[in-house]
């Protein structure tokens, strides 16, 4: 939040694919002075099925392998998404927001586990095995996505 611009229209935090906006809001409890605005992304039939949510959090539906609509904002935040996707799928959507993000001051902050060449717990290693062979997720393939957002950047 350091940093973090202080207009109106400014963008705090864009959560991408927040599914029901669990995250997005508990950060605007922990930090409800935070400037700027908080969005919420997810696919329409998601983002309709959602009971209850703090007005203050605007709701954008938006699939992720479409360019980011929300340009500038501070952070663009990806929790639990890039390990469900092939290299070239989750590639396509970290350059989406890539594209969106202005230099020197946006960032991306992704949350997933990084697992260890060895030694890995066992129920780590078992989710690790299962993403593989459902989606051919990324986990622990961490050096493309890293490039990626580092040729923008
Ligand atoms: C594993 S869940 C993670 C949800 C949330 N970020 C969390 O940590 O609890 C993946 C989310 O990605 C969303 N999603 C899947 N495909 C999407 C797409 N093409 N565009 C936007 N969101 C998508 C799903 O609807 C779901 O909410």
């Amino acid at each position: 939040m350091k940093g973090a611009q202080n207009r109106p229209d400014a963008v705090l935090l864009v959560d991408i694919g927040g599914g029901n906006g669990h995250d997005i809001a508990a950060f605007h409890v922990a930090y409800p002075y935070a400037p700027g605005k908080l969005v919420l992304q997810d696919l329409q039939p998601v983002l309709s099925n959602i009971q209850s949510l703090d007005k203050n959090i605007i709701c954008q539906p938006h699939d992720f392998f479409q360019p980011q609509p929300i340009k500038c904002a501070r952070a663009y935040y990806f929790r639990y998404i890039l390990h469900d996707w092939p290299e070239e799928y989750y590639i396509r959507i970290l350059r989406q927001t890539a594209n969106s993000m202005k230099h020197g001051y946006s960032k991306v902050l992704i949350f997933e586990w990084i697992l260890p060449i060895q030694n890995v717990p066992l129920q780590a290693a078992l989710l690790d095995i299962n993403s593989m062979a459902l989606t051919m997720g990324w986990r622990g393939r961490r050096n493309s996505g890293r490039r990626c957002l580092q040729e923008r950047n």
